[in-house]
C-alpha cells in the first residue's frame, strides 16, 4: 500500500518516512513538500538505506501522489514556540491546513484512502479535515494522543527502570494541555502500577506534567519532536496498512458514540485497521478520568467556535 506524506521534506514528515521505511510495510512512501528539494533530498537519503531496510519504492513530488495512495499523512504546518500552546497554533495554522485540504480534495483520492492529521493543533485540525474532505468520518484519523502515550510509558519506564515495552499507560483526550493520564489501566508486565516498588501518586503527578510537557521540551532542546512523532506515526499507519486492529489512542470525529462525547475530535481507545477507524470502546474510566475527558471536550469547542467563525 502507498503512503504519500504532505510536509515530508520537514522534521516530523520525513521522520514518519524513516519509521515507515524500518517497519516496511507500506509498499511505497511518497514524500510530499512545498520545498521540492528537500523532499527530492530526503527521499533519496532515505532510498539509499533501501537495500538494508526494505523493498520499497521512496517517491518525492506534489499532490500527483495523492489520487493513487492508501494513506494520506498531514504532517505540514508551522510549528508553536515554546511557551505557545499547540491550540494557540490555530489562527497561523488553519489557513494553511485549509489550502493544504483544498490541494488534497483537487488531487482526487481514492473514496478508501485513509487520511491522518499530524499537523497541530491536531484535534482541531482532524475535526476541520473530517469536515471539509467528504471523506467517511471513519477514514480520517488524527495522531491525537498516541505520541503522549508513548511518552508517558518511556518516561515511566525510564523512572521505573523497567522495560519500556512492558511498561504500559495511556492518555486519551486531547493532545494538548488538557490531556488526560488514565492511571486505572496502568501496569508494568501485567502487574498493576500503583502497587510496582517505590511508586507514588507524586511521582505519577511529576512523570505526567513532564510528559505533557514533552512537545516543549523537543521544541527548546531541538527545535521539535522527529523521532518519537515519527514512530507513533508509524505506529497508526501500520495498522492502517496491515489491517492490524491495534487499540490505539487515536483522534477522530466522535458523535456520542462513547463517553457522551460529541462533535469534536479527540483521542479515545479506537481499534484501527483497514478504513480507519472500526470500532470505538467505551472502557469504564475513573470518574475524575471521565471528567477530563469532558475538560478536553469543552476546550476543544471552545477553538473549534473560534475556527468556525
Ligand atoms: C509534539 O507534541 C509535535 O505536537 C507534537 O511534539
Amino acid at each position: 500500500m502507498k503512503v504519500s506524506i504532505i510536509g515530508g521534506g520537514g522534521l516530523v514528515g520525513s521522520c514518519a518516512g524513516f519509521a515507515l521505511q524500518a517497519t516496511g510495510a507500506a509498499s511505497e512512501i511518497a514524500l510530499l513538500d512545498v520545498n521540492k528539494d528537500l523532499a527530492l533530498g530526503q527521499a533519496l537519503d532515505l532510498m539509499h538505506g533501501g537495500p538494508s531496510t526494505s523493498d520499497q519504492v521512496i517517491s518525492s513530488g506534489g499532490y500527483e501522489h495523492i489520487s493513487d495512495s492508501d494513506v494520506i499523512c498531514i504532517t505540514a504546518g508551522l510549528r508553536r514556540k515554546p511557551e505557545e500552546s499547540r491550540l494557540d497554533l490555530i489562527n497561523r495554522n488553519t489557513e494553511l491546513f485549509l489550502s493544504i485540504l483544498a490541494e488534497v480534495a483537487k488531487a482526487k483520492p481514492k473514496s478508501s484512502a485513509v487520511v491522518l492529521v499530524v499537523s497541530n493543533p491536531v484535534d482541531v485540525l482532524t475535526y476541520l479535515a473530517a469536515e471539509r474532505l467528504g471523506l467517511p468520518t471513519a477514514q480520517v484519523l488524527g495522531l491525537g494522543t498516541q505520541l503522549d502515550t508513548i511518552r508517558f510509558r518511556s518516561l515511566l519506564a525510564l523512572h521505573l527502570g523497567t522495560p519500556p515495552k512492558q511498561t504500559s499507560a495511556l492518555i486519551l483526550g486531547e493532545h494538548g494541555d488538557s490531556m488526560v493520564p488514565i492511571w486505572s489501566g496502568a501496569t508494568v508486565a501485567g502487574l498493576p502500577l500503583d502497587k510496582y516498588p517505590n511508586w507514588s501518586h507524586q511521582i505519577g503527578t511529576q512523570i505526567f506534567e513532564r510528559t505533557k510537557k514533552s512537545g516543549a521540551e523537543m521544541l527548546k532542546t531541538k527545535g521539535g519532536a522527529g523521532f518519537a512523532v515519527g514512530v507513533a506515526i508509524a505506529d497508526v499507519i501500520d495498522s492502517v496498512i496491515l489491517d492490524k486492529n491495534l487499540i490505539l489512542p487515536v483522534s477522530s470525529v466522535l458523535r456520542g458514540e462513547v463517553y457522551g462525547l460529541r462533535d469534536v475530535a479527540l483521542s479515545v481507545p479506537t481499534k484501527v485497521g483497514h478504513g480507519g477507524r472500526k470500532a470505538m470502546l467505551e472502557i469504564d474510566l475513573w470518574p475524575k478520568e471521565l471528567q477530563g475527558l469532558k475538560a478536553s471536550e469543552r476546550s476543544l469547542k471552545e477553538t473549534l467556535a473560534l475556527v468556525k467563525k
